[in-house]
């Protein structure tokens, strides 16, 4: 029965009003769209489309965008529903705690900080890949060992290291986002993905789109078998590469490019009038981004064959072969700009999911504890950031994404499969925004991004399967004995889902929550 306890939604609501915890309600609808924007736009576009276009779907990368986009529009849908009905913050896990108890919310913590983690380490290599291209335009190049490379252990990505140290420290010390320079940061990665666009299609030649979707491939080696998605082993078809399938799998890749617009659910205790502006801004983001992107992609199978993009830093490199080392300058200029924020970002996510799974007892409530002088959970920073920092240097470039994207789909999956449960368990809640055609488009988000995932590597499932191994261990070995439901169900005689004294809270924490008052009076 414990691992069915949920966290009750006005116990939620309770723990986020006590006032030492209350986040200052100033975000609009724009806002919130400029930061999705914001978080959304980065790697993804700046190099894992170039690699997928390469080596999986060619020109026809732009429908995988569009599968992608499809994925991600109907999960946004699910989330608009779930933010605007449960507004705060803690997005998936919380949801999930009420609705589908403490074992299913733990395994969504647990994948949203595989997501948030690896996430902020592969965009620090896509940051330090155009870092690369920048400097090496100015004549100052790091040595190769000193770059992101492609095997294991035989490089140390020293700008993608020391990237992630300054925001550790940065966010160890309180500085965080601030409104303004995230809306600078933004307009400045959208001037650059214009600027590729607009310059770039009169580079266009048309033969490259031929063939659109290059055909099938047969993959040679048993050791490809690592590599091979999970669906095309489960289903005994042919190992291969490019056709209708490659296509798919450079869905389940791309995927990547849209992470972010999730995080935006996170800032509902600081929205304004969330149960408006929170869909807008969750679903204004993701399609402004699938605009932009799609528009990149054309441009830039357009004007690289395919077969002949650069898999590092490919929007730069298409410029530069086009005969225009400036443009690739400003476009890497750009890039080394517009990820920094990302990487903080997500950096920052991730504190704040670790943190709400430690207010709720479920990881240790000591972690959250804060330095009295900075009002931020010092210690679990930079234990964070040390471990994103060394992953970011040593891992070879490409192995993390769809690590980043199994997290971030199991994610959807569950979060999709709320919205129907929680219209069961609570049809008496007030949703101001209430996913269209329900049961059967949340069914449907839950149905294709199982398939996604099932479209990615089988060594990709192998590691995933080890992640959730070691969250299970951390669950039963401590979580479960420590949950604060539990324990308040304990104390009332009873199981789970009572909304319980907010007061048991006051010992923990609190310098998080200031520094986050502290952030949202910055901003404003
Ligand atoms: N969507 C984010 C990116 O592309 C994670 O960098």
């Amino acid at each position: 029965m414990s691992l069915l306890r949920t966290k009750s939604i006005e116990a939620s609501i309770a723990d986020s009003e006590a006032s030492e915890f209350q986040l200052k309600k100033n975000l609009s609808a724009l806002d919130l769209t400029v930061f999705g924007i914001g978080v959304i736009i980065g790697a993804g576009i700046f190099t894992v489309t170039g690699s997928a276009a390469a080596t999986m779907a060619g020109p026809a990368i732009v429908l995988s965008f569009l599968l992608g986009a499809v994925c991600c529009g109907l999960a946004a849908l699910c989330y608009a529903e779930l933010s605007s009905t449960v507004p705060v913050s803690g997005s998936a896990y919380t949801f999930s705690y009420a609705t589908m108890g403490e074992l299913i919310a733990w395994i969504v913590g647990w994948d949203l900080l595989l997501e948030l983690i690896l996430a902020a380490g592969v965009v620090a290599q896509g940051w330090s890949a155009y870092f690369n291209i920048l400097f090496g335009e100015w004549g100052l190049k790091l040595p190769e060992k000193l770059q992101g490379g492609t095997g294991w252990f035989d490089h140390f990505d020293l700008a993608a290291f020391g990237l992630v140290a300054a925001l550790t420290c940065l966010i160890a010390v309180g500085i965080k986002e601030s409104l303004r320079i995230n809306f600078a940061l933004v307009a400045v990665k959208v001037f650059i993905v214009l600027f590729i666009i607009v310059m770039g299609i009169q580079y266009i030649d048309s033969k490259n789109y031929t063939p659109f979707i290059p055909p099938a491939q047969p993959l040679e080696g048993e050791s490809q078998t690592m590599h091979r998605p999970l669906w095309e082993i489960l289903t005994g078809m042919e190992p291969q590469a490019f056709g209708v399938m490659g296509v798919i799998s450079g869905a389940a890749l791309v995927f990547f490019a849209y992470i972010g617009f999730d995080v935006v659910a996170t800032t509902a205790e600081e929205t304004r009038n969330p149960k408006r502006d929170l869909p807008i801004g969750i679903i204004g983001s993701l399609v402004v981004c699938t605009i932009l992107y799609v528009s990149v992609c054309l441009v830039i199978t357009g004007m690289v064959k395919y077969d002949k993009i650069d898999p590092k830093g490919a929007l730069a490199a298409a410029f530069r072969d086009a005969g225009h080392p400036g443009y690739a300058q400003i476009i890497s200029a750009g890039a080394v700009a517009g990820l920094a924020t990302v990487v903080m970002t997500l950096m920052i996510g991730a504190t704040r999911v670790m943190y709400a799974m430690s207010r709720d007892g479920l990881l240790p409530r000591g972690m959250a504890k804060t330095n009295p002088k900075t009002g931020t959970p010092v210690p679990m920073t930079l234990v964070m950031g040390f471990l994103i920092a060394v992953a970011a240097a040593t891992i070879p470039i490409g192995e993390f994404e769809e690590m980043v994207n199994i997290g971030t789909l199991s994610a959807f999956f569950l979060v999709s499969l709320a919205v129907p449960i929680m219209r069961k368990a609570r049809p008496d809640l007030e949703r101001p925004f209430k996913v269209p055609g329900s049961p059967v488009l949340p069914w449907l988000s839950a149905a294709i991004c199982l398939y996604l995932m099932l479209n990615l590597p089988v060594e990709t499932w192998l590691r995933f399967a080890v992640w959730l191994l070691i969250g299970f261990i951390i669950y039963f070995a401590y979580g479960q004995r420590h949950s604060r439901v539990g324990r308040n169900s304990q104390l009332q005689g009873g199981v789970g889902d009572g909304v319980y004294a907010t007061d048991l809270d006051s010992s923990v924490g609190e310098g998080f929550t200031k520094d986050e008052r502290y952030s949202s009076d910055e901003r404003h």
